[in-house]
């Protein structure tokens, strides 16, 4: 018995990385699976068929899988990845938006084709993979569905030389919490992962930094995401929406959403003097917050 027996998953960006190891997983634990890629560099350009390596392997421990190449970053592709579960499984009850590529560089020298790719693939790729199978979930009533969208602490906290990246992500947390809402009467949950494993996204970067990282270690290779995303997309999780979850070096985490922390009210226009009073305060408020939560944050055993 797996958690997701019965259940048929599209996982995009599944040839590598993150994806793959989810894609195996959704397999061991019973569903089944579409696996996505269509096999680009980390910059997005190129294509090769590891999305079949992948298929492959699920079979051979017994699953079921199939492959599709399609791009995310298109109405089409998301369309063609959709009609790929449909067609070969009858229906879809998880989609996992995990596809992506970089393309870095600081504001100063970044291109507008280097925006408008990562923001393709990444924000837009959410949106192009989400739409239809919205749409099926609304058209025929199908409970129980589970979307997984992949942001990142680049666009939840910031990263130097990624503000391609980190503003996708951010809108990735923005339009998930959005699609909570819409798909809440559905019963259909939409959770976000921030993940952080050693992937080829990642070593380069580790490396150039002089702090390599193995990929095989269990605590920081892209397996350590898989379960996490498995258990988001089982039954057990089905009154879990709206949720982002930071899951990186041996840690789950629950990550606080963008809420005041702190609210002074004026019953005029704000004047600047006012201003000169209040903003100190709630900076302070924030200050104080972020040392309160470095404490409650930090990583400890699960009994503890
Ligand atoms: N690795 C990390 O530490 C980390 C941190 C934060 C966020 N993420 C996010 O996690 C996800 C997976 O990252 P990863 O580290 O496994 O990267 P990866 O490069 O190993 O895998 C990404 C996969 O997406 C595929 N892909 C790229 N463009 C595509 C497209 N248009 N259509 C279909 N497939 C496409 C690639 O071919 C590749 O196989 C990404 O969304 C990434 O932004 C990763």
């Amino acid at each position: 018995m797996g958690v997701l027996d019965g259940k048929i998953a599209v996982v995009t960006g599944a040839g590598r990385g993150i994806g793959r190891e989810i894609a195996l997983m959704f397999g061991r634990e019973g569903a089944k699976v579409v696996v996505n890629d269509l096999g680009a560099q980390v910059d997005g350009e190129g294509a090769s068929p590891i999305a079949d390596e992948v298929v492959a392997e699920i079979r051979q421990r017994g699953g079921e899988a199939t492959a599709n190449y399609d791009t995310v970053a298109t109405v089409e592709g998301g369309e063609g990845i959709f009609r790929t579960a449909i067609d070969t499984y009858g229906g879809l009850d998880i989609l996992v938006n995990n596809a992506g590529i970089l393309r870095d560089r600081t504001i100063f020298k970044m291109t507008e084709a280097e925006w408008d790719a990562v923001i393709a693939v990444h924000l837009k790729g959410h949106f192009c993979c989400t739409l239809p199978f919205a749409r099926y979930i609304k058209e025929t009533n199908r409970r129980g569905c589970r979307i997984l969208n992949f942001s990142s602490g680049s666009g939840l906290r910031g990263n130097f030389g990624q503000s391609n990246y980190g503003a996708a992500k951010a809108g990735i947390a923005g339009f998930s919490r959005v699609l909570a809402l819409e798909l809440k009467k559905f019963e259909c949950t939409v959770n976000v992962i921030s993940p952080g494993a050693a992937t080829r996204m990642t070593i380069p970067l580790a490396e150039a930094r002089g702090r390599p990282v193995d990929p095989s270690d269990p605590t920081r290779g892209p397996q350590q995401i898989a379960p996490a995303v498995t258990w988001l997309a089982s039954e057990k999780a089905k009154d879990i929406t709206g949720e982002m979850f930071g899951v990186a070096r041996g840690n789950v985490s629950i990550l606080h959403q963008p809420v005041p922390l702190k609210t002074y009210h004026s019953d005029t226009v704000w004047t600047l003097d006012q201003l000169d009073r209040a903003m100190p305060k709630l900076v302070e408020a924030k200050r104080e917050y972020d040392e309160a939560v470095k404490d409650r944050s930090a990583p400890r055993p699960l009994d503890d």
